[in-house]
């Protein structure tokens, strides 16, 4: 089976369409549930399974029967786009494939390529670029790769999903014009070379029309336009209507089971609302999928699966060391040299702790995770003495009690029993159990991980032994939809109802706390229940602990930067906590979360050799960058994070990752910063003056501009050839010798601009249309080529509705970074 042309597919498609009943085709139109599609037995016609995407599979419990356990977690989208290394993000996408198949799933829901139009968007650390080149060529290796061993990728969120506020409900107010530059060009480079089997289309509005059912986006454009023959699926709970839906391109409904689709459809089609025709399409995309991913023949001849492979884990350390980006290095403070160390302070919130992502559907629970002070311990142990302090707590939201503090009930080091109840008060027997790392729930009501949960009216009573590390105060914070009770050693502390939700913005629930003494060594007998009592199909529940330090804030600081003086060099960790980037809300501002940025700037007075290590997946505010020699960007880079982050600070690997997004100096010089968050509706009033586009137009100069990554070596640029003429329609060859001017391997990114100084539409100075990473031993030269198509120097005329290239004269800018051009030449096009 798996040598089916798509010919023969077509042909087995048809054969079963031709024995399906209208009921039964209508029913593969929405999900089983949260993950499967429906199976019909009759017919042999199989379900499969889908999981969250996109840097690891989402598989903390076994939801809705799916398999669960750790995973690999590899660095986030951010840190994939910021390696710009297109091959290494393929061998990613391949072992993500053996991830899934290895936890039974078929489809892994990603990637996220949608654009960071705003520092602030809580999704942006999974999502690639404010670059649509970028963010198109680093999403087709993914998908390529992921494909290549038939597990179906699901391109997001179709489109202009672009911030948390409003993400439900809001309209993204976008012109013709800067969709198709902006908005659309990577979804399109992805459809059409890496053809993913499914494209997700999004929770938000777009000109007032919801994507689910938007036929200027599923219909005329993707699917008629583009020619996407895969299906488009909607996001969980993103599809408002029937009729209009089918009609305009949306194929199935998830999550499942039938909302607008199942019933309603069929009826839909009895009263000649919409043609069956349509149905046959959305059937024959499902039926196409399930014979690509193999769920026609027998699993043994499939790709086969591997979870944490010990390969899969050195691609993760390797992503994360190939997208790490030094910011700063004055005075070639980095590498370090153990030799003329003798006592190193490592200080931060993020020191000892391996941030490995954000928050939401993305976030993976690894085997184990590697801390920046372990990566440095393992590597400088026995040669020089490291000394630690956190110094500050960087957390908005206390963690959520986690493996750490629960001891085991499982042999795979599970340390909740959650039962559940078909009823919404506790009442009977369990019909379900299952065991849990964490004290935090979020699930679809209709699509519970409970088998025999038959309501949305339902209860669970988690259980568990706590333990605590060190003797303390500490405080639990409780946050929760519907209502919960927190009880320890038999004695009721905390109960929380949170107010029927069906007019809140978003998932939002409140918060209750109580404090308490803990003594480490003993174990408390915590139980959370969780009672729902409502028909909202989203339930969540949150149990976290924190501790009380009985210093103040200044205290622990002046502390930090004490030790700092002491040693020969401070290292800080700073950055967000876990989970502080989410989906389901922007950050409330862009700065570093709690006093961060004034224990930066008692260390660095402290210490003149101070460097400031970043975890974050979009742009902060760094108002210390002129006391601190070096600044190095790490994003959020899984679970190997630590040891990446070690080799590259004692130069067993020379930084090569560059800022896909341009870091400002302050929020009021970004582009949507006057439109951003908007209400109802988003105008994109910046229009194609998105990231650095925006930057060169107006003129500002940011803290770190796109493409900005230094090395631990040199590069010269020389030889920049091309043609002076071209013909409009052709395309055109160009090419530019790198060489490596220092005494150290490196590897660069070489950026190529394509500027169209004089046109009869407003265009960005400059725009990426190339780029290539390139290795370099020391003294070694490479010439790169680049084929640059008619899109390259096109813009879309919305009065003529076509992408055109206008006569004259544009120029190619190579270099090392937006900001950092070496060579140009001119070229006219006749
Ligand atoms: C997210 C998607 C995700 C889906 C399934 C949605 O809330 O927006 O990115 O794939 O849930 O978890």
């Amino acid at each position: 089976m798996a040598n089916l042309t798509n010919q023969d597919i077509q042909e087995r498609v048809q054969a079963l369409l031709e024995k399906m009943t209208l009921h039964e085709k209508v029913s593969l139109l929405s999900g089983k549930d949260a993950w499967h599609t429906v199976s019909i037995e009759r017919l042999g016609i199989p379900s499969m399974t889908m999981t969250d995407g996109p840097h690891g599979v989402r598989s903390s419990y076994p939801d809705a029967g799916r398999k669960a356990g750790p995973t690999t977690c590899f660095p986030t989208g951010v840190s994939m786009a910021a390696t710009w290394n297109t091959e290494l993000i393929e061998q990613v996408g391949a072992a993500l494939a053996e991830e899934t198949r290895g936890m039974g799933c078929d489809i892994l829901l990603g990637p996220c390529v949608n654009i960071v139009r705003h520092p602030l968007a809580g999704r942006n650390f999974e999502a690639y670029s404010e670059d649509p080149f970028v963010a198109g060529k680093i999403g087709t290796a993914w998908v390529k790769g992921l494909q290549s061993r038939r597990v179906g990728a699901s391109l997001k969120h179709f489109a202009c999903n672009n911030q948390e506020v409003e993400r439900f409900r809001g309209s993204s107010q976008v012109d013709e014009r800067t969709l198709r530059e902006i908005y659309l060009p990577h979804f399109e480079m992805v459809v059409k070379e890496a053809q993913p089997y499914t494209v997700m289309c999004s929770y938000n509005r777009i000109n007032g029309v919801y994507a689910s059912e938007n036929r200027h986006l599923l219909r005329e454009i993707l699917k008629n336009e583009w020619g996407f023959e895969g299906l488009v699926v909607s996001d969980w709970g993103a599809n408002h209507t029937t009729i209009e839906s089918v009609k305009n391109g949306l194929d199935l409904e998830m999550p499942g089971p039938a909302k607008y689709y199942g019933q309603l459809l069929e009826e839909g089609v009895n009263i000649w609302q919409i043609d069956e025709a349509d149905i046959n399409d959305a059937v024959r995309r499902i039926l196409t999928i399930l014979f690509k991913v193999g769920r026609f023949e027998d699993e043994a001849s499939l790709p086969a699966g591997s979870v944490n492979s010990p390969q899969h884990q050195e691609l993760a350390r390797v992503v994360a060391e190939e997208s790490i980006t030094l910011l700063k290095n004055e005075g070639n403070l980095l590498p370090l040299r153990p030799e003329g160390l003798r006592r190193i302070a490592v200080i931060g919130p993020n020191a000892a702790e391996d941030r490995i992502g954000g928050g939401g559907s993305s976030f993976v629970d690894p085997p184990y995770r590697v801390s920046p002070l372990q990566g440095l311990e393992a590597r400088l142990g026995n040669k020089v003495e490291i000394v630690y302090e956190k110094g500050c707590d960087n957390w908005q939201d206390p963690p959520v009690i986690g493996q750490d503090y629960l001891q085991p009930l499982t042999d795979t080091g599970q340390g909740l029993k959650v039962e559940f109840f078909d009823n919404p008060n506790l009442q009977g027997e369990a019909v379900d159990v299952l065991y849990v790392p964490k004290t935090e729930f979020w699930m679809w009501a209709n699509s519970l991980p409970a088998q025999h949960v038959t309501s949305p009216r339902f209860s669970l009573r988690a259980s568990g032994r706590l333990q605590v590390p060190e003797s303390g105060e500490y405080t639990l914070y409780l946050s929760n939809t519907a209502q919960c009770r927190v009880i320890i050693d038999g004695k009721q502390i905390l109960e929380h109802l949170s107010l029927p939700s069906n007019l809140a913005q978003d998932r939002t629930d409140t918060r209750a706390e109580y404090s308490l003494h803990l003594e480490s060594g003993k174990a408390y007998a915590l139980v959370l229940e969780f009672l729902k009592d409502d028909d909202l199909h989203f339930a969540h529940a949150r149990l976290a602990l924190s501790r009380k330090y009985q210093e103040d804030e200044n205290a622990r600081i002046a502390r930090a930067a004490q030790l700092a003086s002491t040693c020969d060099v401070a290292i800080i960790f700073a950055g967000m906590p876990e989970g502080f980037e989410s989906e389901g809300a922007d950050r409330p501002h862009m700065r570093l979360p709690g006093p961060q940025d004034r224990l930066i700037e008692a260390v660095a007075q402290a210490n003149p050799h101070t460097i400031v290590v970043l975890n974050a997946g979009s742009p902060v505010e760094m108002p210390w960058a002129d006391q601190v020699p070096a600044i190095v960007e790490a994003y959020y880079p899984g679970q190997e994070g630590g040891n990446a982050i070690a080799r590259i600070l004692l130069g067993e690997v020379n930084p090569s990752g560059k800022l896909t997004v341009t870091f400002p100096r302050r929020l009021e010089d970004t582009p949507a910063y006057i439109n951003y968050p908007g209400g109802r509706e988003v105008i994109y009033g910046e229009g194609i003056f998105v990231g650095y586009r925006y930057y060169d137009k107006k003129d500002i100069q940011p803290l770190f501009p796109f493409g900005h990554g230094l090395s631990y070596t040199t590069f010269e640029y020389r030889d920049l050839t091309l043609p002076q003429e071209a013909r409009i329609g052709e395309s055109v060859e160009v090419s530019v010798t790198v060489k490596n001017t220092g005494s150290i391997a490196g590897k660069e990114v070489v950026q190529l601009y394509v500027c169209d100084p004089e046109s009869s539409l407003a265009r960005p100075p400059k725009e990426l249309k190339g780029f290539a990473k390139v290795a370099l031993a020391p003294g070694e030269s490479k010439t790169v080529k680049f084929t640059l198509d008619s899109r390259a120097f096109a813009f879309y005329d919305p009065y003529q509705s076509r992408w055109v290239v206008e006569r004259g004269q544009f120029e190619i800018l190579v270099g090392s970074s937006s900001r950092d051009i070496r060579l140009k030449a001119s070229l006219t096009m006749a």
